[in-house]
């Protein structure tokens, strides 16, 4: 009879995104994640056609700071196509949050265009959970921006960065 012999898999997920900021969404699907896969690497993609609120190095410094006590989380940063950095991370899968069907029909994009440039990777979507359909980093910032709160939708690290680069508070003057 052969006995199965027990390799030690590290069941990688590539988790990337712009990140600008993090939301309570994404942390909840890095969280879910984790119960599927034993490792997560959350990756921060550099993009210089597109403008963002906060530098990479900033949005990888907050990365680092919400997941520091997470063990089997890794922060990271890529450029390039997603696709050749998953190969050469040896990871298993491309990991997606969606929350509406416009996500969705984004997802289907980007998925058809990785799997035409690279069939050997797989792709897996999770689907929000309820509470977090509607935090989306866009509306997030414009919230902060007008001086609402976001201590609902952020963690605590990112409202306080958040606000100190878009909270502007208006001055007093002549109406
Ligand atoms: O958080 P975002 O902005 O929706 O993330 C989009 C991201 C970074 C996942 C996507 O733009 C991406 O994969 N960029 C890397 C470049 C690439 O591989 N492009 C071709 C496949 S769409």
């Amino acid at each position: 009879m052969k006995t199965a012999r027990r390799h030690k898999i590290t069941n990688c997920a590539i988790y990337p995104g712009s990140f600008d900021p993090i939301t309570f969404g994404h942390v909840s699907v890095v969280r879910r994640a984790l119960k599927i896969f034993d490792r997560i690497i959350v990756a921060v993609a550099i993009n210089t056609s597109k403008r963002h609120t906060f530098s990479v190095k900033e949005r990888v410094r907050m990365l680092g700071q919400v997941f520091q006590s997470e063990g089997d989380v890794e922060v990271d940063s890529f450029s390039g196509l997603l696709v050749d950095y998953v190969k050469e991370r040896g990871a298993r899968a491309i990991l997606r949050g969606i929350r509406t069907m416009t996500d969705f029909d984004y997802e289907f994009q980007m998925a058809l265009a990785n799997k035409s440039l690279e069939p050997t990777v797989e792709q897996v979507f999770m689907m929000t959970e309820g509470k977090y359909l509607y935090y989306s980093s866009s509306i997030i910032k414009e919230i902060v921006s007008l001086g609402g709160s976001a201590r609902e939708m952020v963690p605590e690290i990112v409202e306080a960065n958040l606000r100190k680069k878009l909270w502007k508070p208006k001055r007093p003057g002549p109406h």
